[in-house]
């Protein structure tokens, strides 16, 4: 199966904002966390077959520290403190990926800041 991008600034963005101003970013730019806890970004993704699909979070941590984040599926928490390691800089992006049933239709998959320092800038999410 194809995986399909879902872009971050195309989602539902809570407390944070859509950016373009740091470089190598796809689509239309990225997610922007305001840096406290529980700023989200919320993705509606539909999948053709239920089962196990690798989540794959593009995203740029510009700073020195861990900016961990707890990821939701349809409501519950498959995760409650996935590590989004420092990148080197802002314009440096990487990847982490984490496996998870998905339901055949839609699912609603949201990704939250769970320290003060906010979540790291979010590219896309792909499946
Ligand atoms: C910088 C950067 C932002 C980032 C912010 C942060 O201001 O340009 O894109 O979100 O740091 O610390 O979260
Ligand atoms: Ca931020
Ligand atoms: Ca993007």
């Amino acid at each position: 199966i194809p995986v399909a991008i879902f872009q971050a600034e195309d989602a539902y963005i809570y407390n944070g904002v859509k950016e373009t101003i740091n470089s190598g970013y796809t689509g239309e730019g990225y997610a922007n966390y305001n840096n406290e806890t529980s700023s989200y970004v919320e993705w509606i993704v539909n999948v053709k077959n239920s089962g196990d699909q690798t989540l794959t979070f593009r995203y740029a941590n510009g700073t020195a520290a861990d900016r961990p984040m707890e990821i939701k599926i349809n409501g519950r928490t498959i995760n409650t403190n996935l590590s989004f390691a420092p990148t080197a800089s802002w314009t440096t992006w990487a990847e982490v990926s984490l496996s998870a049933s998905l339901n055949k239709g839609d699912n609603t998959i949201r990704a939250s800041s769970v320290t003060s320092t906010g979540g790291p800038n979010v590219d896309y999410l792909s499946v």
